[in-house]
C-alpha cells in the first residue's frame, strides 16, 4: 500500500510510531521499502555520509537529484521525502522551483531546515500544493555538523515551541525535531497536530528518524543513535580477505571460471600454430 500524508497523520492519531530512515541509494531503498519503513528520506546528510564532503553546505541540487532518482527506483510503498540542500530554499522563488524539480524526480514531499523565519517559504510551497516537512532544533546547514542539544533554557524552549506552532500553521505536514530536550519535544508533539519526527529528541515524538549509516555501524557512534550492524568491520574484513586471496592465488578458483570446449580450444591452438 502506498503510504501518503493521510496515512502518516492517521498514525499520529492512533499513536503508532512512524519509522523513518535516511537513504541514498537503490539497494538500500529496496531493503527499506521491503522492511516496511514509513518514510524513506533522502537527506542532505548524503554529503558527509556518502560523498565525502566536510559539510552539509557543500551539497548541491544536482547531488540531491542524482540520489533521489536512485532511491525512487527502489521505493514502492514508502513515502519518499527529500531534503532541500543548502541555499536551495534561500527565497520563495528558488524554493518553489527546486521543490518542483524534486517532485518531477518522484519525491512525495520536501523537507527544509529552519525555524520561524522559514514560515514564508513553507507558506509558498504549501500554496503550490507541495507537501512540506519542517525541521527545527539542530539544523546542520545553519549550525554546522557539531550538534548541541536545543531547548535547555526557557527562552530557547519557548522559541522552539513557537516555531513548531507557526510552521504547522503555515501548512507544514510533518516536522523533524533534531537534538531537542525530551521534555520540549514532548510538549511540541502534544501541541501541534502534525506528526513530529525526532532524532536525538527523546521517546515521545510521533516517529523516529536515524541516519542509515549510524544504524549500520558505518562511521562513529552517536549518543542519540543505535548500531544494529557492524558494517565497518564486516566490509573491511571482506575487502582484506579478497585482497589476500587474489594476492595468494586463492581467488578465482575453478568454480568461478568458464571453459571453452576442448575441441574448440584445439582448433584455436592449431590456428595459432599455423599463424606463427
Ligand atoms: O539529512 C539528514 O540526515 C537529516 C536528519 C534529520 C536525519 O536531515
Amino acid at each position: 500500500m502506498k503510504k501518503d500524508i493521510a496515512y502518516l497523520h492517521a498514525k499520529k492519531q492512533e499513536r503508532q510510531p512512524i519509522t523513518v530512515l535516511t537513504c541514498y541509494d537503490y539497494p538500500t531503498a529496496c531493503w527499506q521499502d521491503e522492511a516496511g519503513i514509513d518514510i524513506v528520506f533522502v537527506g542532505d546528510s548524503v554529503g558527509t555520509n556518502i560523498l565525502g564532503y566536510k559539510s552539509e553546505t557543500e551539497v548541491t541540487m544536482a547531488d540531491m537529484r542524482h540520489h533521489l532518482k536512485a532511491v525512487r527506483r527502489g521505493v514502492t510503498d514508502a513515502y519518499l521525502l527529500v531534503d532541500m540542500p543548502y541555499a536551495a530554499d534561500r527565497d520563495v522563488k528558488h524554493a518553489v522551483a527546486n521543490a518542483k524539480l524534486f517532485l518531477a524526480d518522484g519525491a512525495d514531499g520536501v523537507k527544509l531546515e529552519g525555524g520561524i523565519e522559514k514560515v514564508p517559504i513553507v507558506t509558498a510551497l504549501v500554496e503550490q500544493g507541495i507537501e512540506t516537512c519542517a525541521h527545527i532544533g539542530h539544523n546542520p546547514q545553519i549550525h554546522g555538523s557539531k550538534a548541541a542539544t536545543h531547548g535547555k533554557t526557557f527562552t530557547r524552549a519557548k522559541r522552539l515551541i513557537e516555531a513548531a506552532a507557526a510552521l504547522a500553521d503555515a501548512g507544514a505536514k510533518l516536522i523533524v525535531l533534531e537534538k531537542i530536550t525530551e521534555e520540549i519535544s514532548q510538549i511540541i508533539t502534544e501541541t501541534v497536530d502534525i506528526p513530529t519526527i525526532g532524532i536525538g529528541a527523546g521517546r515521545f515524538c510521533d516517529g523516529q528518524v536515524l541516519v542509515i549509516n549510524d544504524i549500520l555501524g558505518i562511521g562513529p557512534l552517536f549518543k542519540h543513535a543505535k548500531r544494529y550492524q557492524d558494517y565497518d568491520y564486516c566490509t573491511f574484513e571482506a575487502i582484506l580477505q579478497y585482497t589476500n586471496e587474489v594476492e595468494n592465488g586463492d581467488f578465482p578458483t575453478d568454480d568461478n571460471v568458464v571453459h571453452i570446449a576442448a575441441d574448440k580450444l584445439a582448433r584455436v591452438q592449431k590456428w595459432l600454430k599455423s599463424e606463427r
